[in-house]
C-alpha cells in the first residue's frame, strides 16, 4: 500500500473515555452546521459570562458587507475565565510549567500565583495610564511574564500585541506604530540554544525609528542580567512596577466584540496585516477546539512547543489551556538544545500527556537519527499534535513510532492565524488517520473547494480551500483597515472566506492540505510573504530587481530562493551574495534569510512585465522539464540563462 493509502484506526480504548467518541463527532457536527445559533448557544455556557448573550450570531460575508459579530450583547472578561473561576476549585494546580533553556531551570506556577501576579502586572499597566481599549506591545522571551502580561491586558481590557523575539528593530518598530502602543513590555535578553538575544537593544532601536514616540514606557523583565542601555524616564524593571501593587484587581468586564488582541502576519501583497480578534468568541472557540481536539483531560500536563508570538502560542499555550484549567508546559529553549533528545527529556521530567509541535521541528530532529530518543522513555504520552504546514508521511512516522511509541494518535490540525483555532484536524477518539492528512472539519466550520473561478467542487476533488460561513474564532478585521480585510478574504471568491491555500478531498471526504496558493512562503512553519523580502532587498544600493520563490527543502519545507538583478555598475561576487543575506536578516529578521540568491541577468516577465513566479518556482525547484507554456514571454532568453546557472542541490 502506498502511504497515502495507510489507514490508523482510531483506538477504541482512548475513545471510551474520550470526550468526543465517532458518534459524538457526528452528531454534534451536523447540530453545528444546521442549528449553528442552537449549537453556540449552548457552547457557549462553557464560559462564564458577566452578561449572558442573547444574540449568539450576527455574520456576513457578503463582500460589500463583510461583518462578523458573535454573542455580540454578552460581556465577560478573558482573565476572568482563564484565572479567577479556577481558584475555588484548583487554585493550587499548576497553572504553568515553565521549563527554561537550561536544563536546570524550571519553575512551577499555581492558579493562585499566577491570579496574584496577572493582578499585580494589570494594576501596574494602569499606574503607567494603560485603561480599556489602549494597546500593549510584547516583545518578549517565553518566559510565565509573556503570558502574565497577556493576561493582565486582557484583565484590564485593553488589547495586547505580541510581536515575535525573532523580529528586527524595524519590523517591531512598524508593529508598534500601526498599533498604536504607549506601553512597550519586553526583557534584557531571551536565551535560546545557550544564545542571548538582545531583545532590550532591538528596543532601543526600534524607539528611533519615525512614529514611535507614541510609547511612553517600556517594561524591562530582567532574564538574564545582561548589559542594557537605560532611558531615565522610560524605561521601568518589571518587578520594580509590579511588586509594589495590590494583588487585588477586579476584572473589567467587556463586550464579547471588543478586542482582546491584534497579531501581524503576513501576506501575499504589502506589509504585515493586524489580524484583530475579539473576546468571547474567540475564547469560547480557543477553549473548545483545546479540550476536544487534544481530548484534555483534568490534571495532565500539556504541552505545546511554539513560541507565544504566533498564534499557536495565544490559542494554545495560553488563552485554550488556562480557560480550561489546564496545566500548560512553556519551554524556553529549542528542540535541540542541550542535546537532540531534549524534547522526550522534557516529557518525562514533566510527565507530559499531549504534546503539539511542528514538522519542521520533526524533520530536524529525524535527521539525527532514531537513537536521539534512547535517553527517554515518553511513556507518559496519549496524544501528539503538528501544526504550521504539511506534515509529510515520513516526518508523521517518526513522530508517531519514535516519539510517541506507536502508541499516541496525532492530530494534524489546520488552521490560520485568521482562524483563531483549529478548523479542519481528526480528534483522537472520533477520526481514523492518516499520515499527512487534516481530515475532517471542526464544529462549526464548513470546508469547500473551488476552481479558479469560484465553481464549487463536489466529490472527490482538488481545489481552493474556502470557508462557507462564520465561525466564533474567526479574526474579525485588520486593525484600521477593514477594506484590505475584505479585499484579502472575501473579495476572491464573492459570499466565502478565501483561506489561500490549495485542498485536496479524498473518497472518503477527508482533507489534504497541499499548501498555499498566493505568494506567501511557509518556513518552518513560519509565514512570510514573498513581497516583504523582495521589497528589503530593492532597498540596497546593489539591487536593481529581486524575486523571491520557495522551494522544497528537506527540513524547512520551504527554503528561500532569491533571484536578483544588480544594477548595471554592479559585479556580483560571493561576498555580495553574504551581504544580501545579512540584509534582509537585519531587516526583517533571522526567519527572513534567504537560503539561496541566484543572480539573474534578467526576470521572466510577461510582454505586459509581469513577474512569472511559476517559471522560477519550477527552476529553485530543479524542475526544469516541466516549464510549461512560456510562450507569453517577453524574452525567452533570460529562462536559458537562469536554467544553465540554477542552484542545484545534492
Ligand atoms: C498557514 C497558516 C495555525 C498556526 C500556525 C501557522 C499552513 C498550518 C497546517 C497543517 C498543512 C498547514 C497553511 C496555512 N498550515 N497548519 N496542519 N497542514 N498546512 O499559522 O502563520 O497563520 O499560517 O500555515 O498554509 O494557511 P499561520
Amino acid at each position: 500500500m502506498s502511504e497515502q493509502q495507510r489507514i490508523y484506526p482510531v483506538d477504541e480504548r482512548l475513545a471510551a473515555d474520550a470526550w468526543i467518541d465517532r458518534d459524538r463527532y457526528q452528531q454534534l457536527y451536523r447540530q453545528s452546521v444546521e442549528d449553528p445559533e442552537g449549537f453556540w448557544r449552548e457552547q457557549a455556557d462553557s464560559l462564564s459570562w458577566s452578561k449572558k448573550p442573547s444574540t449568539i450570531k450576527n455574520t456576513s460575508f457578503a463582500s460589500d458587507n463583510v461583518d462578523i459579530r458573535w454573542f455580540e450583547d454578552g460581556e465577560l472578561n478573558v482573565a476572568h475565565n482563564c484565572l479567577d473561576r479556577h481558584l475555588d476549585s484548583r487554585g493550587d494546580q499548576p497553572a504553568i510549567i515553565w521549563e527554561g533553556d537550561d536544563p536546570n531551570d524550571h519553575k512551577i506556577i499555581t492558579y493562585r500565583e499566577l491570579h496574584q501576579r496577572v493582578s499585580q502586572l494589570a494594576n501596574g499597566l494602569k499606574s503607567l495610564g494603560v485603561g480599556k481599549g489602549d494597546t500593549v506591545t510584547l516583545y518578549m522571551p517565553m518566559v510565565p511574564e509573556a503570558a502574565m502580561a497577556m493576561l493582565a491586558c486582557a484583565r484590564i481590557g485593553a488589547v495586547h500585541s505580541v510581536v515575535f523575539g525573532g523580529f528586527s528593530p524595524d519590523a517591531l518598530a512598524g508593529r508598534v506604530v500601526d498599533s498604536q502602543s504607549r506601553v512597550v513590555i519586553t526583557a534584557d535578553e531571551s536565551v535560546r540554544g545557550g544564545k542571548q538575544v538582545p531583545l532590550k537593544d532591538n528596543v532601543d532601536a526600534a524607539l528611533t525609528r519615525e512614529g514611535t514616540d507614541v510609547v511612553e514606557s517600556v517594561l524591562v523583565v530582567r532574564r538574564t542580567g545582561g548589559d542594557i542601555q537605560w532611558h531615565e524616564g522610560r524605561d521601568r524593571w518589571f518587578d520594580d512596577v509590579v511588586d509594589q501593587q495590590s494583588t487585588d484587581c477586579p476584572a473589567e468586564p467587556v463586550n464579547a466584540e471588543d478586542p482582546l488582541f491584534i497579531l501581524y502576519t503576513s501576506g501575499s501583497t504589502g506589509t504585515p496585516k493586524g489580524l484583530k480578534h475579539t473576546s468571547g468568541g474567540y475564547l469560547l472557540y480557543a477553549a473548545l477546539t483545546h479540550r476536544t481536539v487534544f481530548d484534555y483531560h483534568e490534571g495532565e500536563v500539556y504541552w505545546c512547543a511554539a513560541d507565544v508570538g504566533w498564534i499557536t502560542g495565544h490559542s494554545y499555550i495560553v488563552y485554550g489551556p488556562l480557560a480550561n484549567g489546564a496545566t500548560t508546559l512553556m519551554f524556553e529553549g529549542v528542540p535541540t538544545y542541550p542535546s537532540h533528545g531534549r524534547i522526550g527529556q522534557i516529557v518525562d521530567k514533566h510527565q507530559v500527556a499531549i504534546l503539539y509541535t511542528s514538522p519542521t521541528a520533526i524533520r530536524a530532529l529525524m535527521a539525527h537519527g532514531e537513537h536521539i530518543m534512547d535517553d527517554s522513555r515518553r511513556d507518559s504520552l496519549r496524544i501528539l499534535g503538528s501544526v504550521g504546514e504539511p506534515i509529510n508521511p515520513e516526518a508523521w512516522d517518526w513522530f508517531y513510532r519514535v516519539v510517541g511509541n506507536s502508541r499516541c494518535p496525532i492530530v494534524d490540525t489546520w488552521w490560520q492565524t485568521e482562524t483563531g483555532g483549529h478548523m479542519i484536524t481528526p480528534m483522537p477518539g472520533a477520526t481514523d488517520l492518516k499520515p499527512g492528512c487534516a481530515t475532517k472539519p471542526f464544529f462549526g466550520v464548513q470546508p469547500a473547494l473551488v476552481d479558479n473561478e469560484g465553481r464549487r467542487l463536489e466529490g472527490a476533488a482538488d481545489g481552493n480551500l474556502v470557508i462557507l460561513d462564520s465561525w466564533p474564532g474567526q479574526a474579525r478585521s485588520i486593525w484600521n483597515n477593514h477594506d484590505r480585510f475584505v479585499q484579502t478574504y472575501f473579495s476572491t471568491y464573492e459570499g466565502v472566506y478565501f483561506t489561500g491555500d490549495g485542498c485536496r478531498r479524498d473518497e472518503d471526504g477527508d482533507y489534504w492540505i497541499t499548501g498555499r496558493i498566493d505568494d506567501v512562503l511557509n518556513v518552518s512553519g513560519h509565514r512570510m510573504g514573498t513581497a516583504e523580502i523582495e521589497s528589503s532587498l530593492v532597498a540596497h544600493e546593489s539591487v536593481a530587481e529581486a524575486a523571491v520563490v520557495g522551494y522544497p527543502h528537506d527540513i524547512k519545507g520551504q527554503g528561500i530562493y532569491v533571484y536578483v538583478t544588480l544594477n548595471d555598475d554592479v559585479e556580483p561576487s560571493d561576498e555580495l551574495k553574504q551581504e544580501l543575506k545579512q540584509w534582509v536578516r537585519k531587516d526583517i529578521g533571522p526567519i527572513a534569510t534567504p537560503d539561496v540568491i541566484q543572480w539573474a541577468p534578467g526576470l521572466p516577465k510577461t510582454r505586459s512585465g509581469k513577474i512569472m513566479r511559476r517559471i522560477l518556482r519550477k527552476i529553485a525547484a530543479d524542475e526544469c522539464d516541466g516549464l510549461g507554456d512560456t510562450s507569453t514571454l517577453a524574452d525567452p532568453g533570460v529562462v536559458e540563462d537562469l536554467i544553465e546557472n540554477r542552484h542545484v542541490r545534492i
